[in-house]
């Protein structure tokens, strides 16, 4: 059984104090989360620690970071490195979300380099992939996601893929409160194991996680998760309620 996960991404939300409520909310709900599944609070860089320390008795519970930067440290003002993260005991990154790709103009290659980073520092890239509108209505969304695997992952020898966590975000459906179909979002992620599996091998591509995100709700989480090969979400704007959120931790497998 791969490892199910839901993912919080909060993005740029939250004040300090907002934060702390969120999170003693979600972790209060003592949802009974099935053996090997994981929740995942990506929180703000200036929240990391608190979380991690709110988090640390609680063993199906990690904090992520939203993003790092691809160098391992020097004149990059306002970044943040793989190995400042690791300092702190973070366990997951998320790595190439489509908002750092379209507004901070993020490519494939400058995510391999964010992908090697942080696996030189023990930390868990949630790596995500997925095609705007206008690819997905020319039927080439399947092309363009292979692009953004091979071009940022395939590098990897299959150890250090075991360490990456998938997540297929179509891009039209991020915060637009438009979902993929499940059978849209079940295609997809099959294709996506069988580039792992060409790539690499069926087993490799049997214990991948692989994430569906976009506009997950608690009314759609348990038709989602219930597709064969969707092992979870990275959920933004429904995780910032704590209801919500706790709905979706019980969509699990
Ligand atoms: P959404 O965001 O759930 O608000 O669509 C998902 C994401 O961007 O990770």
């Amino acid at each position: 059984m791969r490892k199910q996960i839901a993912a919080a991404n909060w993005k740029m939300n939250c004040t300090y104090q907002q934060a702390e409520k969120l999170l003693d909310e979600v972790l209060q709900s003592e949802v009974n989360l099935s053996y090997g599944s994981e929740v995942i609070f990506a929180v703000p860089f200036p929240y990391l620690i608190m979380a991690n320390s709110e988090v640390a008795d609680e063993p199906n519970f990690s904090v992520a970071a939203q993003n790092c930067h691809q160098k391992k440290s020097g004149a990059f003002t306002g970044e943040v490195s793989a190995e400042m993260l690791k300092s702190i005991s973070i366990k997951y990154c998320i790595i190439g979300h489509s908002e750092r790709r379209e507004y901070f103009f993020e490519t494939n290659k400058m995510l391999a380099d964010k992908i090697n980073t942080c696996l030189e520092n023990e930390i868990n890239p949630i790596f995500c992939c997925g095609e705007p509108l206008n690819i997905r209505e020319a039927g080439k969304q399947n092309n363009h996601v292979e692009t953004q695997l091979i071009e940022s992952l395939s590098h990897l020898s299959p150890q250090q893929m075991e360490n990456i966590v998938i997540a297929y975000e179509p891009i039209w459906a991020i915060g637009t409160g438009k979902t993929a179909t499940t059978e849209q979002a079940q295609e997809m992620h099959a294709f996506i194991r069988s580039v792992l599996r060409k790539k690499y091998s069926s087993e490799l591509a049997e214990v991948i996680t692989i994430l569906y995100g976009g506009s997950v709700k608690a009314t759609n989480a348990n038709e989602l998760f219930a597709c064969a090969d969707v092992d979870g979400g990275l959920v933004g704007g429904a995780s910032l309620n704590a209801k919500e959120f706790i709905e979706i931790m019980k969509a699990l497998k």
